[in-house]
């Protein structure tokens, strides 16, 4: 089971549609993929459910929040809910805006983990265990987790959680300067984490549950054109563009290499996603990836044009795990 984030400082960079895709198109694979909507907005889980889903799982209690909030309230640990199953071999573990009272506990249960305390490992490691505990009942392969643009102590546990990490970005300036901001927190956390294990492991601290490595990979950066700042002049784009190779290499590869995080022996870029304006509402609309889209749906050469984001979406996603076994 390999879990996989998609993080980028900056919203709007197409990181839940790009994610969203992605899952699918490995999915039509064959494979076993749990999405994971890490977000408070829960933008992925209305794109995977319809509303009057997402009010049955509310109810039901089986989203991200209410597998947390036993230990958010103080009351127990994680529960390990039912993920809701939106095709043969894919499912959703819905978002919820409460996700957001987790933040409240986790820096304190950060500090606690740091001087050995076992609720603190409890606390920071809970998107951890319910991820992987949501996937085994399933049997999922592949967790994809969603997260908002925020250095944030949730995403701070998810990051712990990952084996590896995408980063959706647009080429712009904006995302240009927000590579370094990535490298260093995500490098920050994985020290933290590590002086707080370690300490554990000196004393022999019997906790009952394992520890994530917390060692996430960055696996690289996917550029999404149709985020470019339209009114952007022609020579200012080409100079940030030129900057997104390096800029990745110093700001994000090198503080989680000296951290001693492992990463691809290839060039930071994935590979791109071009404007596909109107299809992706329609997809969103439909609840579906913009390839499943039908002939009733997008039209004639509109038809033909979602059709074939199959491959493109496919051989990214091929990269993303190649990528990952290649540094497991
Ligand atoms: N490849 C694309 N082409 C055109 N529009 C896109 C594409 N990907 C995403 N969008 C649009 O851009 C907006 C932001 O996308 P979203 O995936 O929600 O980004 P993020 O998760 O980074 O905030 C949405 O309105 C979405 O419909
Ligand atoms: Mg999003």
């Amino acid at each position: 089971m390999q879990t996989i984030a998609f993080y980028n400082h900056k919203g709007g960079v197409g990181k839940t549609t790009l994610l969203f895709n992605l899952g699918i198109a490995l999915q039509s694979q064959g494979k076993k993929v749990l999405f994971v909507d890490g977000d408070a907005q829960a933008n992925l889980t209305s794109i995977a459910l319809r509303d009057e889903q997402i009010e049955e799982v509310y109810d039901s209690e089986q989203t991200i929040y209410h597998g947390l909030a036993p230990l958010v309230e103080g009351s127990g640990d994680i529960e390990i809910v039912r993920p809701i199953e939106i095709r043969d071999n894919a499912w959703v573990l819905p978002g919820h805006i409460n996700l957001s009272v987790f933040e409240e506990i986790a820096p304190e249960g950060w500090t606690s983990a740091l001087a050995g305390n076992p609720r603190g490992f409890r606390v920071s490691t809970a998107v951890h265990r319910l991820t992987r505990g949501v996937a085994a009942q399933v049997g999922a392969e592949y967790i994809l987790l969603d997260l908002g643009p925020n250095v944030g102590a949730f995403n701070r546990a998810a990051l712990l959680a990952a084996d590896g990490f995408v980063i959706p970005m647009s080429p712009d300036l904006f995302s240009l300067t927000a590579l370094p901001s990535v490298g260093e927190s995500v490098s920050r956390w994985v020290d933290e984490w590590r002086i707080a294990t370690n300490s554990a492991s000196r004393r022999g601290l019997k906790l009952g549950f394992d520890l994530p490595v917390g060692s996430p990979v960055p696996l690289g950066y996917i550029s999404q054109q149709f985020a470019v700042y339209r009114e952007q002049p022609a020579k200012a784009y080409k100079r940030w563009v030129n900057q997104i190779p390096a800029q990745y290499v110093a700001g994000v590869v090198e503080p989680l290499a000296e951290a001693g995080v492992r990463h691809p022996e290839r060039e930071g870029k994935i590979g791109e996603v071009r404007n596909l304006s109107s299809l992706i509402p329609m997809a969103q609309r439909n609840r579906s990836a913009v390839f499943e889209l039908t002939g009733t749906l997008a039209r004639g050469a509109q038809f033909t044009r979602a059709r074939d984001t199959y491959n493109l979406f496919a051989d990214l996603a091929g990269e993303v795990l190649n990528r990952l076994d290649e540094t497991l």
